[in-house]
């Protein structure tokens, strides 16, 4: 099976690495060409993501049988659908049920109009003076965010990003006037965890649950970039999320799968829900209609199934099955000095591959060439694998030291200390949870 790769990040290292595992003869289109993943193909083409004619061309020239979609911007754009009409099946959603990521108002009306679980309070506004009034009556915190894709940089909450209401008001009348519209919700307590799925628009097949960090610097401080690292437990749950939790956001998904097949938009790829989980239990955040990233990390590597099969099953409409080793999972990864705000670009890195892989951990390239010039996004992520987070967390920690240069991580992704500080903010919020059993 030839199967093209579309995007050149880490979590598409990962995808590129499980299709040749699973024995497929791989193509990428990317911006760049990725170490990790040039290795891997057939052949290479360079292009923006979302210069769909562009990638099509390429999947016409390397005669490939099916596309895999890593990013959500070419989704934005209709990939899916341009493939199709072009006879290459692409696992990914179209356009339309992609809207469930890229335009978050008609995220929260579809789960309105469905009786979706997991909702929360939200409006659309595009007057000032009526989103104002709203704001004044609610009360209580919110969250502003861009209704469209923003890489995660947009979306500011109460308490975080903006002090009070009033900051809340002000940034939202700036969006009213700079996109014409803007979505506040009311802000939900507690910690956010990552589910993804498998679906073929009909069976929705879980993966093990995964939590990321989002901020640059240690103790969940700074800026928010695209996720420093993530990690997952080998009973597929988290510390602090049981199974009830667990049964409740896999219950949001499915509704979400039945809903939009029902609305006349099947929805066929890989479908992430970012939970926050409350004190009531699992409330959604947002849709991401592609892989996390860096979660495609944690999950992809315990992959037993083969994903050459699923992705048939996927574009087929006959998902089966998808099985995962029980092993706990840390992504750590490498940014460029000062991302996200103003990162180190152009300069050169040493990656001793010989001596990560000595230590078990997997490696994987994202914003970097081939010369190991940093291009300034997240640069290279090592991945531990073991029995228990403690050895994976160790593993990921051994193997970070073989890359050398003007770069950054996150030591507390993964660590007991961080994962108890999560345990603690839900034990604040009246949860009994067991002791961490990760
Ligand atoms: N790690 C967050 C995301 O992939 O959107």
């Amino acid at each position: 099976m030839r199967i093209l790769l579309v995007g050149g990040g880490g979590r598409e290292n990962a995808i590129g690495e499980a299709l040749v595992r699973a024995g497929a003869e791989l193509y990428v289109v990317s911006k760049h060409r990725n170490p990790g993943l040039a290795r891997l193909t057939k052949g290479y083409g360079i292009a923006n993501e979302t210069d769909v004619e562009k990638v099509l061309s390429y999947a016409e020239k390397f005669g490939v049988d099916m596309a895999f979609i890593g990013p959500e911007a070419p989704l934005e754009r209709g990939i899916v659908d341009t493939f199709e009409e072009a006879g290459i099946p692409a696992v990914g959603p179209n356009r339309e049920a992609a809207k469930l990521e890229t335009d978050k108002a008609f995220a929260r009306a579809f789960m309105q109009r469905n009786e979706i679980p997991g909702r929360k309070a939200f409006r659309v506004f595009d007057d000032v003076s009526e989103m104002r009034s709203w704001v004044d009556d609610f009360g209580k915190p919110v969250v502003v965010k861009p209704i469209g894709l923003t890489g995660g940089k947009g979306v500011k909450v109460v308490g975080h990003q903006l002090r009070d209401n009033n900051e809340a008001k002000a940034y939202a009348e700036d969006l009213i006037r700079r996109d014409g519209k803007v979505l506040v919700e009311e802000r939900t307590d507690g910690v956010e965890f990552t589910f993804q799925v498998f679906t073929d628009g009909k069976r929705v097949i879980p993966m093990p649950l995964a939590q990321d960090y989002p901020h640059a610097y240690e103790n969940d401080e700074g800026p928010i970039t695209g996720g420093m690292g993530s990690y997952s437990c080998s009973n597929g749950l988290l510390p602090f999320v049981t199974k009830d939790d667990y049964e409740k956001a896999f219950e949001t998904l499915k509704a979400t799968v039945a809903a939009i097949k029902k609305e006349g938009a099947p929805y066929k790829g890989i479908l992430y829900g970012q939970f926050m989980l409350s004190k009531e239990g699992p409330v959604l955040i947002e849709y991401n209609v592609r892989f996390g990233d860096p979660e495609a990390m944690n999950v992809l590597p315990l992959l037993r199934t083969s994903l050459v099969e699923i992705a048939e099953g996927i574009v087929d409409g006959n998902l089966r099955k998808a099985e995962f080793e029980g092993k706990a999972t840390v992504v750590k990864y490498l940014a460029p000095r000062g991302y996200p705000v103003n990162p180190v670009r152009g300069v050169k890195i040493e990656v001793d591959e010989k001596a990560i892989a000595e230590t078990g951990a997997r490696l994987y390239y994202a914003s970097i060439d081939e010369n190991l010039t940093l291009l300034g996004s997240r640069a290279i992520a090592v991945v531990g694998i073991a029995e228990n987070l403690e050895e994976a967390e160790g593993i990921a920690r051994s193997a970070i030291k073989h890359v050398r240069g003007e770069l950054f991580y996150r030591r507390d992704v993964g660590t007991r200390e961080s994962v108890e500080r999560r345990i603690r903010v839900m034990r604040k919020l009246g949860r009994k949870l067991e002791p961490n059993p990760c």
